[in-house]
């Protein structure tokens, strides 16, 4: 039996008296790559806040159902907000480095959770930036400003400051679209290396990428999950006409 990291039962999401997503019931692999698809405005992004419950921060959403992250349901109110947020990591489609140096955007979240320690902290900017596969690029050069980064580096930067607070799931919404194929090509790699320790969710509008990248893919059309399967089969032999239309590019 493969290993379930998260499990959603029958969750809906309203922003105010709006709909957006319709009775999700999901299973999510431990240590896979698994892609959302669909067309712009089918909740894509909404479901992935859901994950780590960044759509709290947005007012008059409320939320139904439950998403059973290693068997706890993050939406119970014992649950602490912090402590999930560090387990589950998010990259975004526009990177998004402090102002502050390349070492510093690394050092900042082990640092909040009380790393004090040089010795370590530069262990831990080194080993995350290896894994991102930036260190090579960056090492000799850590003290300068992050913004001077490229806009693929500085993806890399922002993939590498998430693994440095050791999280379990990472999320990642669109996060090659602003980039050039180079770049792209990069991320798509460390994608490929990272799920081998994490939990990968990703969004993306790009079939390649999905059918690249991932090893089951989720179909997503007007709030609710049309098709959920293993990434070939979505793509080769999908069950639902939608699926079909979506993926070979009669609409979204
Ligand atoms: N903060 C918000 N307040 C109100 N409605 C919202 C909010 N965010 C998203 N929505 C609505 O919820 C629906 C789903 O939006 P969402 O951003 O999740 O779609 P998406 O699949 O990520 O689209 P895209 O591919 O364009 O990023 C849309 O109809 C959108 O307008
Ligand atoms: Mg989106």
């Amino acid at each position: 039996m493969k290993d379930i990291k998260i499990k959603v039962n029958d969750l809906s999401l309203y922003y105010g008296e709006k709909k957006a997503l319709n009775e999700i019931t999901m299973e999510i692999p431990a240590n896979k790559v698994t892609a959302l698809i669909g067309p712009s405005g089918c909740g894509k992004s909404t479901f992935l806040r859901c994950i780590n419950r960044m759509n709290d921060l947005i007012p008059n959403v409320s939320i139904k159902g439950e998403m059973l992250v290693e068997g706890i349901d993050i939406y119970n109110k014992n649950v602490d907000v912090v402590n999930i947020r560090k387990k589950i990591g998010m990259v975004f489609q526009k990177s998004n480095p402090f102002p502050k140096s390349i070492y510093e955007n690394i050092a900042y979240g082990p640092r909040i959770n009380g790393i004090k320690d040089k010795t370590q902290l530069d262990e831990i900017v080194e080993t995350s930036l290896r894994q991102a596969a930036i260190w090579d690029e960056l090492k000799d050069r850590l003290d300068d400003s992050a913004l001077g980064l490229s806009g693929g580096q500085q993806q890399r930067l922002c993939i590498g400051r998430t693994l440095a607070v050791s999280p379990d799931i990472i999320l990642m919404d669109e996060p090659a679209s602003a980039l050039d194929p180079i770049s792209t090509s990069k991320i798509e790699e460390l994608i490929h290396q990272l799920k081998e320790q994490y939990t990968i969710i990703i969004v993306t509008h790009n079939m390649q990428q999905a059918a690249r990248t991932s090893d089951q893919t989720a179909f997503f059309y007007m709030g609710n999950l049309i098709e959920m399967g293993k990434t070939n089969s979505i793509f080769t032999n999908p069950v639902q006409k939608q699926t079909e239309d979506y993926i070979t590019g009669r609409f979204g």
